[in-house]
């Protein structure tokens, strides 16, 4: 690759300064030439507010990346390397819906937990499947990098229903342990490592290390006498400190959904009744910021951005994108397939864990068994995820009520069907796969 072409499908997002920050960081060992951002229609009008703020500030950091903004997919793909995509299919307000209907069945409402991560993905993966076989025809040698959510069963419908194999599945989460790690000690994040294994927004530190010496114990009981690990999207409610002594390994912030379900859907409920969903919150900080982005002095990402749950994403984008254009064989944790190195869960899965990231993709760190106390919720999320993308793809209501039904959030068989039923209606302008299975 002589200079490389990356293409953005989803680029009016308010994310994106993040990751042409990280591309004129790194410029002088990966020499982004052209990058294309790329949006719906309905998304100009941002697509061409953040696509100004990135020809300023590659203006003025004076790096030579030629930035095109383009309402067509097929017109920006050809010749691409790499094809990031961070799409939010119905947009801030269906992930409102996400959040709010299972909120009135007593359900957590999370745009990729339980009901809310089964919705966004069966609006998600059917567009990011398209987008796959235009890859197919237009980039074949593209490497398709995901952060549309949610990414770990966007990461299996991809291995499972698309012909691509040069896919990884990416998200902010280890690398908000990593530096909250570094943060609780009071060191720099370059000196933390961790044993990352396990499932997107399910995945567990089984050990961590500091300079190389295990330091496990330690960052428990640091984990359990106040200093909590968390992301700015989920509320921080403590652990009780037999359970995380108990566990040994480090959890994710998203993990409280599932070990602290009740506590988590009481604080839901209190914040939903103060502020509205975090959709919502979301939506105001957007309108804030795209007013910053608008201001023609401005060549830097601004640090309000700061506010959303997604911090660090762009260095996990372009680290990754990085090692692979110069085959640096460092080590990242990331979405691929799972090739054995966790044992018991299929080897054509997706799995979150260390690899060895190289020219030719990720090379997954073998992990083998699993702590014995993780390894069935593991399995469950994987089945979930797994039926979810099935349901997606066919267009079949009884795998969507089967998913629904077995995701560990749902309480019982008739509380998933009323959301189901509920959400299908809310939601069923981007469902058409739904529509046509039904029509005899
Ligand atoms: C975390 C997750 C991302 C998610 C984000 C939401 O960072 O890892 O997958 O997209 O939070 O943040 P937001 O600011 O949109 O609530």
């Amino acid at each position: 690759m002589a200079g490389i072409k990356i293409v953005t499908i989803g680029g009016g997002s308010s994310y994106t300064p993040e990751l042409v920050e990280g591309f004129i960081k790194r410029y002088d060992k990966l020499p982004v030439k052209e990058l294309w951002l790329v949006d719906v229609p309905e998304g100009k009008e941002k697509l061409e507010i953040v696509g100004a703020l990135a020809k300023r500030m590659v203006e003025d950091a004076g790096v030579p990346i030629d930035v095109h903004l383009s309402l067509d997919r097929r017109e920006a793909l050809p010749g691409a390397d790499f094809v990031t995509t961070q799409i939010r299919v119905g947009q801030l307000d269906a992930r409102a819906k996400d959040e709010s209907i299972p909120l009135k069945y007593g359900v957590i409402g999370q745009e990729t937990n339980g009901p809310g991560g089964l919705f966004k993905g069966l609006r998600t993966i059917p567009v990011i499947l398209d987008i796959c076989r235009d890859i197919e025809v237009l980039c074949p040698d593209a490497w398709l990098i995901n952060f549309s959510n949610p990414a770990g069963m966007v990461t299996e419908a991809v291995l499972r229903h698309s012909n691509i194999s040069k896919t990884v599945g990416l998200c902010n989460v280890p690398v908000g342990m990593r530096m909250g790690v570094a943060e609780m000690l009071d060191v720099d994040s370059d000196r933390v490592q961790i044993d990352f294994a396990g499932l997107n927004h399910m995945v567990y530190g089984l050990n961590v290390y500091l300079d190389g010496k295990n330091i496990t114990e330690n960052v428990l009981e640091q984990l359990v006498s106040g200093e909590g690990l968390t992301m700015k999207n989920i509320v921080d409610l403590g652990w009780e400190k037999d359970f995380i002594k108990g566990l040994g390994a480090l959890p994710c912030p998203y993990h409280r959904y599932y070990y602290q379900t009740s506590k988590m859907l009481e604080a839901e409920q209190k914040d939903f009744a103060e502020k509205g969903s975090r959709a919502q919150v979301v939506q105001q900080l957007e309108k804030d910021l795209f007013e910053l982005y608008k201001n023609p002095d401005l060549s830097v990402k601004p640090e309000q951005l700061e506010e959303r749950g997604g911090a660090y994403y762009s260095d996990a984008a372009c680290s990754l994108i990085n090692s692979i254009y110069n085959d640096k064989r460092d080590i990242q944790p990331v979405n691929t397939r799972n090739n054995g190195a966790i044992l018991g869960l299929p080897a054509d899965s997706a799995v979150e864990v260390n690899c060895v990231i190289t020219k030719d993709g990720p090379r997954p760190i073998a992990v083998g068994d699993l702590p014995v106390a993780v390894r069935g919720l593991i399995q469950q999320i994987k089945s979930f995820e797994r039926v979810s993308a099935e349901a997606a793809v066919t267009g079949d209501y009884q795998k969507a009520m089967l998913a629904m039904t077995i995701n560990p959030l749902v309480p019982s068989d008739s509380i998933a069907k009323a959301i189901l039923d509920e959400m299908m209606e809310a939601h069923r302008d981007y469902l058409p796969q739904f529509l046509k299975a039904a029509t005899p």
